[in-house]
């Protein structure tokens, strides 16, 4: 499984901690930024969300201030179903119930080691099936 990261200037410092710590064994691909100069978030939330949606990644992961930002581009690109999660249940239901692809987080909002939780338990729980995929197939029904 490859994951795709990405993240603005707020979330610099945390990316380094993931992917030194909770990601060390897995694939990942870092499609930026790492600098402090300030950037626009859509850019990279774009770009972890097309790899996603293109199959290129089974999973991304997008960091900036809040969480909210990332979750609201990445989910513009269709098939993408990103979640802002503040701790690991919500990282655990958001695959298992809401099969999301793309994991937002704040990086002004969790500390390093609860953001390493909620990534653990994000790649770790698998996609429930049966209802929710009846309810997941009717966003893209009825969604844009
Ligand atoms: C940058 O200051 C901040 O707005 C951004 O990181 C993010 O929180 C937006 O949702």
């Amino acid at each position: 499984m490859l994951i795709a990261i990405g993240c603005d200037h707020a979330g610099v410092a945390l990316k380094k901690v993931l992917t030194e710590n909770v990601l060390a064994e897995q694939s990942f691909v870092d499609l930026a930024t790492d600098a402090d100069t300030p950037v626009d978030y859509p850019r990279m939330a774009f770009a972890v969300a097309k790899k996603v949606a293109a199959g290129e990644a089974q999973l991304g992961i997008l960091i900036c201030g809040t969480g909210i930002g990332m979750a609201m581009a990445a989910s513009r690109v269709r098939g993408i179903r990103a979640a802002t999660c503040t701790e690991a249940y919500m990282a655990r239901m958001a695959r298992a119930h809401n099969n999301a692809n793309v994991l937002c987080l704040g990086a002004r909002v969790v500390g390093t080691g609860l953001a390493e939780d909620i990534v653990h338990a994000f790649l770790h729980t698998e996609f429930a099936r049966g209802r929710h995929a009846d309810r997941l197939a009717l966003m893209d029904e009825q969604g844009n």
